[in-house]
């Protein structure tokens, strides 16, 4: 098949999935001899349109592991906005080093629904988000090398194909998709408030430069005090990684109790990221 543009279409909070997306996407049009391009659906800016491709498009569509599913706040984006007409698909999900469960065979579902066939797939470890220990440095070197390895062998694929495969690429995950993981507590009940947390601003450390607020996805953060933080908090971690002072932490009880048991169980390993071909 003859593919004019290879496209990264992503979401990507801390910059893990933006990584891996642009670098599979410019990879694969070098390939292909395609042109490349890109467009970020992080901010609510790059959500307002709707976005079509068609037959002579590849799109590497991006997206975290949010509770082991895709980040339940963007699905309806996802499903509603991006729509595939004949492309071709390259679904890949970060993960921050425990386990993306259902996201990626969510997210190949969905565009299989809205017109995509996924030609390949990944599941690449990321950094958490919510830490600094879990999955530390990933994507590294050997992430990368694999995701080099998957630019590669999709591109010959897509070279061989003389029409759209019958079926999207089989990936990991259970189908029908499972509900969303729902961090508990040592005696196995949901953390109480969970979902309201929100990050706090330490006053002697912010400088007002206001790019927090212009950072977040939800646009929840109120540029002219940016302490408060009116909107809806997808946890996303956005402002508090990326604030130059940090400046931004979650001191939220039930937050820090999930953080600390999932850094116990499993900062300790080295979760494997995976390719679908
Ligand atoms: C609300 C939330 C839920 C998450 N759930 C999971 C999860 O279920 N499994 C996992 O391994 N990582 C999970 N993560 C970690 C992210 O998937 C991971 O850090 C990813 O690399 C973030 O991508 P980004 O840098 O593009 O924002 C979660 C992160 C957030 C913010
Ligand atoms: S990014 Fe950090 S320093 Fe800048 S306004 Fe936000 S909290 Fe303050
Ligand atoms: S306020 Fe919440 S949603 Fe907005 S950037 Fe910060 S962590 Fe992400």
């Amino acid at each position: 098949m003859v593919i004019k543009t290879v496209w990264a279409v992503y979401f990507s909070g801390t910059g893990t999935t933006e990584k891996v997306a642009t670098y599979l996407a410019e990879n694969l049009a070098r390939r292909l001899g395609a042109e490349y391009k890109a467009h970020n659906y992080t901010q609510p800016a790059g959500r307002e349109a709707p976005l079509s491709f068609g037959p002579e498009d590849l799109v590497v569509l991006g997206t975290p592991v949010y509770a082991g599913r895709v980040p339940n706040l963007l699905l309806p984006f996802i499903q509603e906005n991006i729509h595939g007409e004949g492309a071709l698909a390259v679904p890949v999900v970060l993960y921050g080093n425990r386990n993306f469960d259902d996201g990626l065979m969510e997210l190949r579902n969905v565009l299989g629904d809205n017109g995509f066939t996924s030609v390949a797939a990944a599941a690449v470890v990321g950094e958490h988000s919510f830490s600094t220990l879990l999955g530390a440095g990933r994507p590294d070197g050997e992430d990368m090398a694999l995701v080099d390895q998957l630019a590669q062998r999709t591109a010959d694929k897509v070279k061989e194909l003389t029409a759209l495969p019958a079926q999207g690429v089989a990936v990991e995950g259970c189908d029908p998709v499972r509900p969303y993981y729902t961090p508990r507590d040592r005696n196995g009940e949901p953390i109480k408030d969970f979902l309201k947390a929100k990050p706090v601003t330490d006053p002697g450390k912010c400088v007002k430069c206001g790019l927090c607020a212009r950072l977040c996805p939800m646009g929840s953060i109120d540029g002219e005090d940016v302490s408060n933080i009116p909107g809806k908090c997808i946890k996303c971690c956005a402002c508090v990684k990326k604030c130059p002072m940090g400046a931004k932490s979650f001191t939220h009880e039930g937050y820090l109790y999930h953080q600390h048991e999932l850094e116990e169980q499993y900062a300790g390993r080295r979760a494997e990221s995976k390719i679908f071909l």
